[in-house]
């Protein structure tokens, strides 16, 4: 039986239809109750139980209203609102999925899975939900953030870059992406001119456009951002003085103080990403540009991204009382704030000791990574230029002006090699098309000669093929 039946025709008896499907009577009867309970049939006083005629016009409307509708269809249509900045830069784009089956994955902002304190964070999540830190981790809260993980971030994190917060100037955050976007919506609009480092984060133009900023370039050497470059009438420079991103130069002692007193003249924001300044394998990490303000207050981002794990997504921002507040209350209405069980478990970690031990031990494996992949460049590919590389965990390369940074990528991955074209970090309508990143954090030790080995007969080949052109 089914509903096919013509509008408003009697259902066969429960006897009769008990009979034919074999069932007991109560089954049937059951069986009606329930669609009469729910419209389908209605029962009419001694004739017995029919198909309800109403209920199938609503059906049939129903089912008109999940039709697919054509743009020009009546009805209403929902407009969607593209919030596409007018210019469009190129974005960072991943197109291997699965990096780690393939043999040689020198991708960046990715982290080694092999190298990631599994059994520790396994530990510190399921200390997170003992009777002491449980309500910690399940409560919503938007007003506030984990008080463990705000006070170790005060005590154990940031005094190694030199800063001194209190805990009202810390938001937690699902990574410096997201404490970008919320300075940029909250500051920047069309009025605003943001500079940046040419070439620099891509994702931060992207964000920085996305308030409608006028976004433009500051250039850099092998001492970083040039505090000079910065055109004049800026409001705002977001600047990676650690390592700068990509070429990873360390921004000199001198220009961060030249910085800092050019944004005191002119009342320029200061925008500083901390990304991976703990992953220095020369020297000492710089102090950080937060840590030397003296009056403009610097807004400093920091992740656990490259310590810990991306995919955690966990970061946090540093700023005056004031606009933390604000950027709290805005991030309530995106996401409330970041899993308290996250925080807690991350707190738990920092506070017994156990995240400073995983960052001693992730930044030798990765200062041996540097080196071997710093190596196995010189060795295989002698002739192209290695910028600077006191730390992080990508090398940027300058190669022959005659390779196509995007072809090379594409063949180089047919091979099972994956390398990052530079040409998406640069501003401008004609980037440079001959540089290639590197990344080291991801592959296993044991690739990384053979994989740049590899690299160089493609580069070489590369290079053969756009010679011949
Ligand atoms: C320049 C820069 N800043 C910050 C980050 C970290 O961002 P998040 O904390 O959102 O993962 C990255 C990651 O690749 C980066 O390259």
């Amino acid at each position: 039986m089914s509903l096919q039946t013509p509008q408003g025709a009697k259902l066969p008896s429960s006897r009769q239809l008990a009979m034919e499907l074999g069932v007991s009577r109560n089954t049937v009867l059951a069986a009606y109750q329930e669609l009469i309970a729910e419209g389908f049939a209605e029962p009419r006083t001694k004739s017995g139980i029919f198909i309800n005629p109403e209920i199938l016009k609503q059906l049939s409307k129903t089912k008109n209203a999940l039709q697919p509708r054509t743009p020009n269809s009546d009805g209403p249509v929902f407009k969607v609102k593209l919030d596409t900045p007018s210019t469009h830069p190129p974005e960072i784009h991943k197109p291997y999925y699965d990096w780690h089956k393939l043999k040689y994955p020198f991708i960046c902002g990715q982290v080694n899975a092999k190298l990631f304190p599994s059994s520790t964070w396994i530990r510190y999540l399921s200390m997170a939900l003992d009777p002491a830190h449980r309500n910690y981790s399940l409560s919503d809260d938007p007003e506030h953030d984990d008080p463990l993980l705000i006070s170790t971030i005060c005590r154990r994190v940031l005094p190694s870059r030199g800063i001194k917060a209190d805990p009202s100037m810390i938001l937690v955050t699902m990574g410096t992406q997201e404490g970008l976007f919320l300075i940029s919506d909250l500051l920047f609009g069309d009025e605003s001119t943001v500079a940046m480092e040419n070439p620099g984060y891509p994702d931060a133009r992207h964000i920085f456009l996305r308030s409608k900023a006028n976004v433009v370039a500051a250039s850099v050497d092998d001492s970083g951002l040039i505090p000079e470059s910065i055109p004049m009438g800026t409001n705002a420079i977001y600047t990676t003085p650690s390592h700068q991103f990509p070429t990873n130069a360390t921004l000199s002692i001198s220009r961060r103080h030249r910085l800092l007193e050019m944004a005191n003249e002119s009342a320029m924001v200061v925008i500083e990403d901390d990304y991976d300044s703990e992953l220095r394998y020369v020297g000492r990490p710089t102090p950080a540009l937060a840590s030397l303000a003296t009056s403009e207050p610097v807004l400093y981002l920091g992740s656990f991204s490259k310590f810990l794990a991306p995919g955690l997504r966990l970061g946090f921002l540093v700023g005056p009382p004031s606009l933390i507040k604000i950027l709290r209350q805005r991030q309530r209405y995106i996401l409330r704030h970041p899993p308290g069980h996250l925080q807690r478990a991350l707190g738990l970690m920092i506070e017994q000791e156990a995240y400073a031990r995983h960052l001693r031990r992730y930044r030798s494996a990765l200062k041996k990574s540097w080196q071997l992949t710093t190596d196995s460049i010189q060795e295989h590919i002698p002739w192209v230029k290695i910028y600077s590389t006191a730390g992080g965990t990508s090398i940027w390369v300058e190669v022959d002006a005659s390779v196509d940074a995007e072809s090379l990528a594409s063949e180089a991955l047919n091979q099972e090699v994956v390398i990052e074209p530079g040409n998406v970090y640069f501003l401008g309508d004609n980037p440079p098309t001959n540089f290639i990143r590197i990344g080291f954090g991801a592959i296993d030790a044991n690739s990384i000669e053979p994989g740049i080995r590899l690299l160089g007969e493609i580069v070489n080949n590369h290079i053969g093929k756009m010679r011949c052109k």
